[in-house]
């Protein structure tokens, strides 16, 4: 429909980059990316409009985001090909735009579009030898320049390297890594970097990516004191092995890059983890929340491994303000000594309430204050080390507490 549409308007359009790529390898993707050899906001608000769909525009860029009733959304984008700003060789005036536009992406295996319009509908643009790079299995750049243009490939070429098993090409890898000695991660914006990172920590294979980072020496850019070495990759294992049951026996989605991160910069110490969340642009209110986070897990890990007697309760209020992505980094560096307990934290602990509430203290006649926090918090303690079994005891405990209050 949208090659029907082009039609109309006289334009070009083609499905364009990894939702191309990943079709040639027989991977799902569901990012739908249009490039228009045109103005793409006009095709994407008349596609809007055939569908019923939503359009947010972007008039600068000349590019739309259309979203179908079912949320499903495509992006439209015009094909870029301004002369200005061109790396490396100019292009020659008879090339099109969707060519110009192709050759200035990452690496050859995204250069690939397929063409909409219905007389070539189809049809394979492969100016750059996509489909060889692909079947060949290579990260290959297009031209010299291209990490200069944009270090934030740097990440990128790992990140595929590692995802689809493919190699990075021997001249794409000399060029990577005379882009890492000459500091051009440093430009990388804050944000940018950020999510560079997160990506590859959301990657399956994210440790090999780790340990190709730590081989071109990428990870000292984030800090000089980041300890990735063969027992930390036991912890990310384990790591791994707590994330895959937390899945499975609580079927809750977790951000899984935020107990890797964690763990990945472990050996910071505060003042140098807030500066690398400094570093990657975290707002202010973010940044409080995650360092607190972090540092309450950390800590929390000290006092258990301390702990000789450690009951339900003591669990219960160590680990009840942290978020299950930092409970999962918090038992990742307790190790297995302390497996079970995190276990019995999610599957027991957790789901022990009781049975009265505050109502049920009006009710025996005592008038609402803060003594009822106090009173329910003591309660469910009682309650976690098996003093209190049933709602009997729990009136019982109830009054008694009030009582000792009382009496000071
Ligand atoms: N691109 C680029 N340089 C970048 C980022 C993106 O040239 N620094 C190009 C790539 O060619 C890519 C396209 O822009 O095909 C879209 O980018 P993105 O959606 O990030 O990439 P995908 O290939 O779709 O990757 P993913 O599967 O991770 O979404």
């Amino acid at each position: 429909e949208i090659g029907v549409l082009a039609d109309q308007v006289g334009m070009n359009a083609y499905v364009v980059g990894g939702f191309v790529r990943d079709l040639i390898m027989k991977i799902e993707n569901f990012d739908i990316d249009i490039v228009v050899e045109g103005d793409a906001v006009v095709l994407a608000k008349k596609f809007a409009k055939l569908k019923n769909a939503k359009v947010s525009v972007h008039y600068k860029f000349k590019t739309a985001v259309v979203i179908l009733p079912d949320n499903f959304r495509i992006d439209f984008a015009t094909a870029r090909s301004e002369y200005y700003d061109f790396p490396a060789a100019a292009p020659k005036v008879e090339d099109s735009s969707i060519k110009i536009d192709l050759y200035r992406r990452d690496f050859t295996i995204n250069t690939i579009a397929i063409k909409l319009n219905k007389e070539d509908f189809g049809a394979l643009v492969d100016y750059f030898g996509a489909q060889s790079d692909i079947r060949d299995r290579k990260i290959r750049v297009l031209h010299n320049l291209s990490f200069v243009d944009d270090p934030s490939r740097i990440f990128r070429a790992i990140r595929f390297a590692v995802r689809y098993n493919f190699d990075i090409g021997p001249h794409t890898e000399r060029l990577l890594k005379h882009a890492i000695n000459l500091k051009l991660i440093d430009r990388i914006v804050g944000q940018r970097l950020f999510l560079e990172i997160k990506y590859i920590l959301c990657e399956k294979e994210y440790l090999k990516a780790l340990n190709m980072m730590k081989n071109y020496g990428i990870l000292k850019f984030f800090s000089n004191s980041i300890n990735f070495s063969e027992e930390s990759l036991e912890i990310f294992k384990f790591l791994d092995k707590l994330i895959n049951w937390y899945s499975v026996q609580i079927n809750r989605n977790i951000e899984i890059w935020i107990p890797r991160f964690n763990l990945l910069f472990h050996s910071l110490k505060r003042g140098e983890f807030i500066k690398l969340l400094e570093r990657f642009e975290f707002n202010s209110n973010y940044k409080k929340y995650f360092a607190s986070q972090v540092f309450k897990s950390r800590n929390a890990a000290i006092r258990l491994k301390k702990n000789k007697n450690i009951t339900n309760s003591y669990i219960y209020n160590t680990l009840k303000d942290l978020e299950d992505e930092f409970v999962l980094y918090l038992s990742a560096i307790l190790g297995e000594k302390f497996e079970n307990l995190i276990k019995k934290y999610y599957t027991y602990i957790k789901e022990i309430k009781l049975e009265i509430n505050g109502n049920d203290l009006k009710d025996l006649g005592y008038k609402p204050s803060e003594k009822f926090k106090y009173v329910l918090d003591k309660l469910l303690e009682l309650k976690l080390d098996g003093v209190i079994l049933n709602k009997g005891d729990e009136i019982k405990y109830a009054k008694k507490l009030f009582e000792e209050i009382e009496s000071g």
